[in-house]
């Protein structure tokens, strides 16, 4: 297993180009799974853990698949989807393989997907998903930890989440674009991966209305045809460096991202005493000396992102005073708390909000990754760290991040992958 070792206190500068984003790409590779005819060309998708698995997924459903790990293109023909199952085996490793169930129910009338079990993040439930099916006409029922939708077609309908779910409209939106009637779906979330997905499926023909919005309108139509379309930059990696780049003191340029996703993420680095300079497609951040505290809650977009509350937190450790940060996303997701305190942060947690006392310095410790953000919150604080941390279990962190210890390296960071 491979473990990252920091040696921190290196002040970041540089430039770095984002790659694109996991959590739109992976719902457009799903998606294209719609595309019956021809092939798809899908660009700037990142080489991770989590591409790998989702074209395992599709694979296995009968499409074909080419990836060109460097040039960052996919090529997805969907002709021969003919399988209607997607198994635990593959579903245990990526949540987001249940966004299967919509391409699958659409083209085949019969979609039987695993039920993606116990999360890190802590109960991730996939009500709103089946509730939403099931208005849409889709006749579903749960079997040996599966769930089986029969829909021929689907009928469309009126849709409403009782909480904005990111994966949940995507979903619809896949079950919606070939259902009988036009779809209205309230309260859906307005995250800019969505709006990727929509301007994807409308490029290859659907007619979705008000992506990015909390309504969504969904003409159907009768087929899409083959696109070639570029995902757009990781609004959450490019998070990341920033709060790197702020807790180091750093200066940093980056590109390849819409600087206006990161509008919350913006304000309260401002808040702590960074400043930002933004351009089209990209940013600058300059960090500070010493960082100010803050008072954040996570919040479903543009609130702030549940995703950068570790990164956050690891920034805010060493703050000059006291910092508050509500999860109200994921309500446990604090699984970083702990190993920060290992590097000396002082940090308490109760009832979705963590009180995080500045200390004066970190101290490197052995650190462990527990979850895509909680392991790039971890890194960011022993970028920080005084003398040497090693991080653990730094797979998690591959499935969202393109080789990170090299970019942060070229940032000037001292920073290497061991295998143990
Ligand atoms: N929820 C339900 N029932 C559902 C669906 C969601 O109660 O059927 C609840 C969740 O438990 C949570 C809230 O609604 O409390 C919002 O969850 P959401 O459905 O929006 O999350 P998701 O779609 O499962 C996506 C991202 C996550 C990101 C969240 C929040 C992808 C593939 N995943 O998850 O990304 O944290 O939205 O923005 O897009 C990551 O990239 O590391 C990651 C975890």
């Amino acid at each position: 297993m491979d473990k990252f070792i920091i040696r921190g206190g290196k002040p970041l500068k540089g430039r770095v180009k984002v790659e694109g984003s996991k959590n739109a790409a992976l719902p457009i590779i799903i998606g294209s799974l719609l595309i019956e005819k021809g092939e798809t060309v899908i660009r700037n998708v990142p080489p991770l853990r989590d591409i790998s698995t989702v074209i395992d997924v599709i694979s296995h459903l009968g499409a074909s698949v080419t990836y060109d790990e460097q040039a960052c293109v996919m090529t997805v023909d969907a002709r021969g989807v003919n399988k209607n199952t997607a198994p635990y085996e593959l579903m245990r490793q990526m949540r987001a393989s249940f966004l299967v169930l919509g391409p699958i129910l659409s083209r085949l009338g019969e979609a039987r997907v695993s039920l993606p079990g116990g999360c890190v993040l802590g109960s991730r439930p996939v009500d709103f998903h089946i509730k939403a099916f099931e208005a849409m006409g889709a006749k579903i029922s749960e079997k040996g930890g599966y769930v089986i939708a029969r829909a021929k077609p689907l009928k469309g309908g009126s849709i409403y989440f009782d909480r904005p779910s990111h994966t949940g409209t995507e979903n619809v939106l896949f079950g919606a674009v070939f259902a009988k009637e036009k779809t209205v779906i309230a309260n859906a979330a307005c995250d800019p991966e969505i709006v990727d997905v929509a301007n994807f499926l409308n490029k290859a023909g659907a007619k979705i209305h008000g992506a990015g919005t909390p309504t969504i309108v969904v003409h159907p139509v009768k087929r899409l045809k083959n696109v070639d379309y570029t995902v757009a930059g990781d609004r959450l990696v490019a998070g990341t460096f920033m709060f790197a780049a702020a807790v180091t003191g750093g200066n940093v340029r980056l590109t390849g991202i819409d600087p206006d996703e990161l509008t919350m993420v913006n304000h309260k680095l401002m808040e702590m005493g960074c400043s930002i300079t933004t351009t089209k497609n990209g940013l600058t951040i300059r960090g500070n000396k010493k960082l100010k505290p803050v008072s954040v809650t996570t919040f479903p977009y543009p609130g702030f992102p549940t995703d950068l509350q570790a990164c956050l937190m690891g920034a805010a450790c060493t703050a000059a005073g006291t910092s508050y940060i509500r999860e109200t996303v994921f309500i446990d997701r604090f699984s970083h708390t702990m190993e920060l305190r290992r590097l000396g942060a002082d940090i308490t947690v109760s009832s979705g909000e963590a009180i995080v006392h500045g200390v004066k310095e970190l101290q490197g410790a052995e650190v462990m990754a527990s979850d895509i953000r909680a392991g790039a919150g971890i890194v960011v604080a022993c970028l920080a760290a005084r003398g040497k941390s090693e991080v653990l279990r730094v797979y998690h962190v591959d499935r969202g991040y393109y080789r990170l210890e090299e970019k942060l390296s070229s940032l000037g960071a001292d920073i290497v992958r061991v295998n143990d």
